[in-house]
């Protein structure tokens, strides 16, 4: 790792695309973040295999050995911070966050939501989207606030839904796009370009608007 280097800590759940996704940015387009470790709750999560064989650290902390939330995210933050990280990537991490944990990473924890915030905070955001008759579905990488899938938006890509579309074509084509947004974010945020401050998410010293950057497809 060089001076300038970003040192980042990825947490996951399961199949780890948008881990992917990161780790092929940094690899192909010169990306200042370095992912020092990737850490699961689930000793089964695909993504641990992705991290091995890119020569990532992987480390399984189940939650279910934990008594309580509180226990498992105090073990959490000392996993992490064993490798010093400038900035802690959720990417589909499955678990709701004490207030303790967020406040620990406040203006350096990210995640990505496979919805246009605030719209569809929670599960199934597809087949909600769908349900709800939108024209429009899509994907959010925010700052990570108290809230559940809560705040300052970073940027959001736009999918047109199709009229034939089933919650499986259309996660589809959002899950390509997260792929896009995630490391954008976390590109802005190694080169020092995005901030968060009392007023909102900053990009380039400009506060971006309520919806983050918006990217349509
Ligand atoms: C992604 O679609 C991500 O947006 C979602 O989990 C999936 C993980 O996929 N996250 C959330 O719903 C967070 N509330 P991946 O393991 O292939 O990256």
């Amino acid at each position: 790792m060089s001076a300038t280097d970003c040192n980042v800590v990825v947490l996951i759940s399961g199949s780890g695309g948008n881990l992917q996704a990161l780790i092929d940015s940094i690899t192909h387009d010169g990306s200042p973040a370095r992912i020092a470790a990737v850490i699961s709750n689930r000793a089964d999560a695909f993504g641990l295999e992705r991290a091995k064989h890119a020569g990532i650290a992987t480390q399984v902390l189940d939650h279910k050995q934990f008594e309580g939330r509180e226990a498992f995210d105090a073990a959490l933050v000392e996993a992490i911070d064993a490798f010093n990280p400038q900035l802690v990537v959720l990417a589909g991490f499955m678990r709701i966050l004490t207030p303790g944990f967020v406040r620990h990473y406040v203006g350096r924890l990210l995640n990505i939501h496979p919805s246009l915030l605030p719209k569809y905070k929670g599960l199934h955001t597809h087949q909600r989207a769908l349900d709800a008759g939108d024209s429009e579905h899509g994907c959010s990488v925010h700052f990570v606030s108290e809230e559940l899938d809560g705040g300052p938006l970073v940027v959001q890509a736009v999918v047109p839904v199709q009229s034939d579309d089933s919650p499986t074509s259309l996660a589809q084509r959002v899950h390509q796009q997260e792929h896009v947004i995630y490391p954008l974010a976390v590109r802005w945020f190694a080169e020092g370009r995005l901030q968060l401050t009392a007023q909102g998410a900053m990009l380039d010293e400009q506060l971006l608007p309520s919806t983050g950057q918006l990217i349509r497809t």
